[in-house]
């Protein structure tokens, strides 16, 4: 392909409407940058009620950011609600998508479902991204027909503040696809990392074991929790420790992400159980979400 047209075919993966399924923690925050850069985006999940509960969230989250514009706030609270459509229905999530980004449940099977049905109702030459914290990319997009248009997009929570973007390049990933993904970043305002498709890419990588490393420390009681987060916070320049973090991120994603890896890797201590985490989840305690974790927010 000569020059002239390979400029013409990246120009023509250009995104400017995004999909969103799943309107939960993750995807409420990617279609409220998406929709906050310009983007028109449609959110998509399984019920009113959760649609329901995205858009207030949003609604809170985006009222944070106006109050720091003064008068223009009001207006830019309206104009980024306005380009945001809440659905249930996939066929209208696929439809009209330069870029779906999936942030579901974290559940293999669950995730490669919804793909065959994107893929049935999207464009040709619509992107396909997934936000998995955990699983294999390549391993969702794997029934795919067409897995040259499939990638990874992993954001930080909570969207709207965390300023990187982490794109994963899968295994058939074109050069094309990549470099939209990672142009849409830009346009995103998020700051872009490249990443090949490993456990927890860059990030999740070293702060999981880091997060579970803590743990360790508090259970073999070489220090208290409040003081080993001090210690990160003032020592690290963290801007929260290890145990706050773990409570923010939700138990019960650390524990899955965890397993996942354990059971893929048994030879990596890194990896191993923890006992404290097991046991906050038994008891319902998995962080801030439930009220309380390593420490109480009720
Ligand atoms: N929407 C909009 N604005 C928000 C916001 C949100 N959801 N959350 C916080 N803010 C704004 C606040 O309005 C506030 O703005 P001003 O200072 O202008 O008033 C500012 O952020 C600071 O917020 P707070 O004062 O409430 O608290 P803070 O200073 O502790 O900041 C934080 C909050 C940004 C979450 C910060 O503590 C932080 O960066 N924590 C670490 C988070 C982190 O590491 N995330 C990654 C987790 S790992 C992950 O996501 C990957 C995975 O796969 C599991
Ligand atoms: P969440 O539980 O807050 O939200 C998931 C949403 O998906 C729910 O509203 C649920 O109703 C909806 N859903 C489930 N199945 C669906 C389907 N088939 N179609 C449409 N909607 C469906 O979860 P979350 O924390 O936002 O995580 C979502 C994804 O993002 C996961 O893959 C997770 O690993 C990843 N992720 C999470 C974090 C984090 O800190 N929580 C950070 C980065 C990535």
């Amino acid at each position: 392909m000569n020059s002239r047209l390979i400029a013409v075919s990246l120009r023509s993966l250009k995104v400017q409407n995004v999909s969103v399924v799943g309107s939960g923690l993750m995807g409420a925050g990617i279609a409220q940058v998406a929709a906050q850069t310009g983007h028109n985006v449609v959110l998509n999940d399984l019920n009113d009620a959760a649609l329901g509960k995205a858009q207030k969230g949003i609604e809170k989250s985006l009222g944070r950011v106006a109050k720091k514009m003064g008068d223009e706030g009001a207006k830019f609270i309206e104009d980024t609600m306005s380009r945001i459509t809440f659905t249930t229905s996939v066929e209208e999530t696929a439809a009209n998508a330069d870029l779906v980004v999936e942030a579901i449940v974290e559940n293999l099977a669950v995730k490669q479902k919804l793909f065959a049905d994107l893929e049935a109702g999207a464009s040709a030459k619509c992107i396909l991204a997934t936000n998995t914290s955990s699983l294999p990319v390549s391993a969702i997009g794997a029934n795919l027909k067409d897995t040259t248009r499939f990638g990874g997009l992993h954001f930080f929570n909570p969207v709207p503040m965390m300023k990187l973007l982490e794109v994963i390049k899968a295994n058939d990933t074109s050069d094309e696809v990549f470099q939209a993904m990672l142009d849409w970043g830009k346009a995103m305002n998020k700051t872009t990392v490249k990443c090949i498709d490993t456990p927890g890419f860059i990030v999740n990588r070293l702060l999981v074991p880091y997060l579970m490393e803590a743990i360790r420390l508090v259970e073999r009681g070489h220090a208290t929790k409040e003081d080993v987060d001090i210690a990160m916070k003032l020592g690290a320049g963290h801007p929260m420790g290890p145990l706050q973090l773990a409570d923010y991120v939700g138990l019960d994603t650390c524990k899955f992400i965890l397993d996942g890896w354990h059971q893929e890797y048994p030879d990596e201590p890194l990896f191993n159980p923890v006992e404290t985490l097991n046991k906050l989840n038994e008891e319902g305690k998995i962080g801030m979400k439930s009220g309380e974790g390593f420490y109480s927010y009720k």
